[in-house]
């Protein structure tokens, strides 16, 4: 049973005001809000067990290390990877991205071949050009349809045994696109090629399997998944987590240090050189018990229905162009308003008290691909409701009148 007004009621920042009306967030995509639990998380570290982990015999690191190790088991068994030690954690996907991206600098070679999709963030995009620029590697585009979907015959076209990897996001976040990453990885794994799946803007909304995928990496970021910013964690197959050198040097990924030679610690230490999110981490097991408890099923069928609402809505306004419009698609809506900037609707309707991101969303080869600057994003989650939009759409039409 989904009952959303005691689900609302988790989110202390859902009952706050901004610019005297009630808050409405609809950027979710950028970031999602967090429920008291992970904020409970986070204060109970800090007034009880804040200490450093793997380093002392004290009590209180120790409580700290049982916390964060407890943590990365739980991550662990969402994602079901196979082995503990494959889950690496970061401060966020780009993190992950890069680790993977400059490991890879060692094993490619000149005119091997990298294939990236039209629909990556930046942050999917310019790690793979730096890796080629390093190796002389060259990058591939799979290019999309006007409904924002891959063009897997394309993508055949692209394959070949010069395919080293292949880098597509799960869900785009400038449109909401749910990709068919099985195929995707099947196809490129037929080539020999290892693959790296962006589940960032799919975390949230999907439980991904990284066994079932047969996936070679995947990465999120934790504030995309109702936990605190600044951690994620990096999948990764152990075969090939143990063929990456470290990423970072420093303490804690060693297993021995001399001036004459220093040897590595087994995974997952090796790549998590320094003191990490200790706090982070712990919170990020939080928020995923919050959300298997919800339930992934639930959530992406209310998402669902959000959108679907949003979308008749937003439709019934003149000019509306929704960018975006594949039928396997999250909660994220992308438009624009004829004859108008997105950011002047973005920064009338804040003043009504709503959240949305507007521009380019880090993605300015989608926005190239639609000849246009940016668009309006309004991104759902499962504490929003229909009440919500039905706000929005009618301060999207103020503020079109306005501006008109
Ligand atoms: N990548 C995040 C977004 O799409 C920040 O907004």
């Amino acid at each position: 049973m989904f009952d959303l007004k005691k689900i609302r009621a988790n989110f202390p920042i859902l009952q706050r005001e901004v610019n005297g009306k009630p808050l409405i967030y609809f950027d979710n995509a950028a970031t999602s809000q967090t429920p008291q639990v992970v904020i409970d998380a986070i204060v109970d570290y800090y007034s009880s067990y804040n200490a450093n982990i793997h380093r002392g015999v004290h009590t209180l690191s120790q409580e700290a290390t049982d916390a964060y190790e407890q943590a990365r088991l739980k991550i662990q068994q969402h994602f079901n990877a196979k082995k503990v030690h494959e889950i690496i954690f970061t401060s966020g996907t780009t993190h992950g991205i890069n680790l993977v991206a400059t490991g890879f600098t060692s094993l490619l070679k000149k005119d091997d071949e990298i294939i990236v999709s039209l629909l990556e963030h930046h942050s999917n995009i310019v790690p793979w050009q730096m890796l080629c620029e390093r190796t002389g590697a060259k990058l591939k585009v799979i290019p999309i349809n006007q409904k924002g979907e891959l063009l897997l015959d394309e993508y055949d076209k692209l394959l070949s045994t010069k395919t080293k990897l292949v880098f597509v996001n799960h869900v785009s976040n400038a449109l909401g696109t749910i990709n068919p990453i099985k195929e995707i990885i099947t196809k490129a794994h037929n080539v020999g090629a290892a693959v790296l799946i962006d589940g960032a803007q799919a975390a949230p909304h999907i439980k991904a399997d990284v066994q079932a995928l047969d996936a070679d990496f995947y990465v999120v970021s934790a504030h995309k998944m109702c936990g605190p910013t600044g951690v994620g964690i990096l999948y990764g197959k152990e075969e090939w987590l143990n063929k990456l050198p470290p990423y970072q040097g420093g303490g804690e990924m060693i297993k021995e240090v001399t001036f004459e030679k220093t040897t590595y610690a087994d995974l997952p230490h090796k790549f998590e050189a320094g003191t990490p999110n200790i706090c982070g981490g712990i919170a990020f097991g939080v928020a995923l018990d919050y959300l298997n408890a919800i339930g992934f099923d639930t959530i992406a069928a209310y998402e669902k229905e959000l959108l679907d609402f949003a979308t008749q809505q937003l439709l019934t306004i003149d000019g509306v162009k929704i960018y975006g419009t594949s039928t396997q698609k999250t909660a994220v809506l992308s438009f624009n308003i004829e004859g108008l900037h997105p950011y002047d609707i973005g920064t009338i309707i804040d003043k009504l008290g709503i959240a949305v991101r507007t521009g380019h969303h880090c993605t300015q080869p989608i926005m190239d691909f639609y000849n246009i600057p940016g668009t309006i994003r309004a991104s759902f989650s499962f504490y929003n409701t229909k009440d919500e939009i039905i706000t929005f759409v009618k301060a999207v039409e103020r503020a079109k009148n306005m501006l008109l």
